[in-house]
């Protein structure tokens, strides 16, 4: 049907509106000092009208520049926007200075924080030499420095966001976390934090940090030393797929529960992930004396390559340096059900004394009484709090060539498990098929 004239220019009129409302800010630099102060003058400026650079705008790191983010920077509410980083940014060297902005009572909760609004994206270069955040981890990993440790990217609060083509070299600690938001689409970002220095462990690099609902990580490539990711507590309808994680601390939920908080986590699916030399692959973990509820978690077609630990659910850990065990025969769990581990395949390091690079105490912060290093699954589970925690179709082998083993407890759990359920020889029953 043709439109009449008049409306057809009333088409055209709010079409041109639409493409001069877009507006381009191109992030000013200065050799030798910091550019964070400058960009957000320009975000605060509203001259030219409320929001210039806030709504429906461009915000550009330039291509072959390399900018000095040292001082947190702190996105306003943005909405209907894209933040685009074409050139390289750095953080300061400086560690005692990152350390007095992480320790300031104004600090935003990471280096770089998005504090809200709706369609925001954030992208980085295709060109694989630009477009990386440097963060100078090796400084701080080499002299095992951790305190005032920040984040790298707070995506807060926002409604319907992207995460795309984001480079990270040598983070000082954690990288991603989504508190908050919702409708979320998370790809193809690559995260290199693995030390040049054997003696100096990337510690708390997790990768992403996913907390809020409905957000999807796609495509992802992760070399750290902690979780690749970890879905935190109140979260709704998590996805990761096709995701590559090596050196890492798995595919994790958790941790629950901690001081006997009530937590939620539900419809999470895990698919398609490759885990190269980690030392979880998929892991559950809730505090003894948690509460809350855990629901409908899948962790499915994974393949894992010389992992410790392929398969790990605890619902009952406890800091192991602060004494023994808590008694926890009087207080609540976090409540697990339908956890379901499915189509694993690959090779469990059973090295004997081996150790991942994050064991600096005796025993070890992973440290599992009684296991022999060649189970390929272990459910440490809280009698009267675990339905349908189940694991399918598992094969693996082990680096020495012995037999892969199981750990379990009957008294823990009522409903089967897919393998006979003792600590001993891993042996799927008709459901583990
Ligand atoms: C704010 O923007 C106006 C218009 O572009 C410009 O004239 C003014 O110098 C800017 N102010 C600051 C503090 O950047
Ligand atoms: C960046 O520099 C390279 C090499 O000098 C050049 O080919 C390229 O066009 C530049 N890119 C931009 C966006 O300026
Ligand atoms: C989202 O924001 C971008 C600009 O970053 C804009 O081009 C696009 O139209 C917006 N989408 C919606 C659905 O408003
Ligand atoms: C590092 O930052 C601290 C704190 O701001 C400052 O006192 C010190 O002079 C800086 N060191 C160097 C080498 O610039
Ligand atoms: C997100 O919203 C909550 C609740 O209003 C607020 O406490 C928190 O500071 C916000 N986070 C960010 C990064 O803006
Ligand atoms: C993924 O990111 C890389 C750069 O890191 C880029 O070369 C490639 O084109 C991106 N892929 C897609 C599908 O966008
Ligand atoms: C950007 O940073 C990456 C990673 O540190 C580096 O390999 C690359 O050479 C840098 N690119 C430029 C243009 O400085
Ligand atoms: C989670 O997904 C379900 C099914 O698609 C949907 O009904 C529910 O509203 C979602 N939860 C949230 C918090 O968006
Ligand atoms: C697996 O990880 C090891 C150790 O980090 C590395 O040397 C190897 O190249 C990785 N394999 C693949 C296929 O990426
Ligand atoms: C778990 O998933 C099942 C099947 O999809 C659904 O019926 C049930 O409501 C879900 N439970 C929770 C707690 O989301
Ligand atoms: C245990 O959970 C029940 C039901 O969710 C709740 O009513 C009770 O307050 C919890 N007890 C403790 C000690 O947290
Ligand atoms: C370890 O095995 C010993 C001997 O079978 C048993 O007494 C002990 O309870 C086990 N410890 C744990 C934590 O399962």
């Amino acid at each position: 049907m043709r439109p009449p004239q008049t409306q057809r220019l009333l088409l055209l009129s709010s079409l041109v509106a639409l493409a001069s409302a877009q507006t381009t800010l191109i992030v000013p630099h200065t050799d030798g000092s910091d550019d964070v102060p400058a960009l957000t003058a320009l975000l605060s400026n509203t001259s030219n009208g409320p929001g210039s650079y806030t709504s429906e705008a461009s915000i550009i790191f330039s291509a072959n520049t390399t900018y000095n983010v040292w001082s947190p920077l702190v996105f306003p509410e943005l909405n209907d926007v894209e933040v685009r980083i074409e050139g390289n940014l750095t953080y300061p060297e400086n560690i005692t200075l990152v350390q007095e902005y992480v320790g300031a009572s104004n600090y935003m909760g990471a280096w770089i924080t998005f504090t809200g609004g709706k369609n925001v994206t954030l992208s980085g270069s295709r060109d694989p030499t630009q477009g990386w955040m440097n963060g100078n981890g090796q400084l701080w990993w080499d002299i095992a420095q951790q305190t005032n440790r920040p984040y790298g990217w707070l995506f807060g609060n926002i409604t319907g966001g992207v995460i795309r083509n984001l480079k990270v070299y040598k983070p000082i600690a954690w990288n991603f976390i989504t508190t908050g938001s919702t409708d979320l689409l998370v790809y193809n970002n690559t995260i290199l934090a693995g030390s040049s220095n054997a003696s100096a462990y990337p510690f708390n690099t997790d990768g992403f940090v996913a907390q809020g609902n409905n957000q999807v990580y796609e495509s992802n490539y992760v070399v750290n030393g902690d979780d690749c990711i970890r879905i935190a507590d109140q979260s709704m309808n998590i996805t990761w797929r096709n995701g590559y994680c090596e050196g890492s601390h798995g595919l994790s939920v958790g941790s629950l529960g901690a001081s006997g908080a009530d937590s939620m986590i539900m419809n999470v699916l895990f698919e398609n992930s490759i885990m190269n030399h980690t030392l979880y692959a998929a892991r559950f973990k809730s505090w003894t004396g948690g509460n809350g509820i855990a629901a409908n978690i899948t962790w499915r077609n994974v393949l894992f390559n010389d992992v410790m630990f392929p398969i790990y659910v605890t619902q009952n850990y406890w800091d192991q340096s602060l004494g023994p065990k808590p008694n926890a025969s009087n207080v609540n769990e976090t409540h697990i059900s339908n956890l379901l581990f499915e189509n694993f395949a690959g090779s469990v390091n059973d090295i004997p004394g081996y150790q991942d690079g994050s064991c600096v105490s005796d025993p070890c912060w992973y440290y599992v009484a009684n296991a022999t290093g060649k189970e390929v699954v272990i459910f440490d589970l809280y009698p009267g709090s675990a339905t349908n925690v189940v694991a399918q179709n598992l094969f693996g082998t082990t680096v020495t060539g012995a037999p892969i083993a199981a750990m379990c407890n009957t008294s823990t759990i009522s409903t089967e498990v897919g393998f006979v359920c003792q600590d001993g020889p891993y042996i799927p029953t008709s459901l583990g098929w």
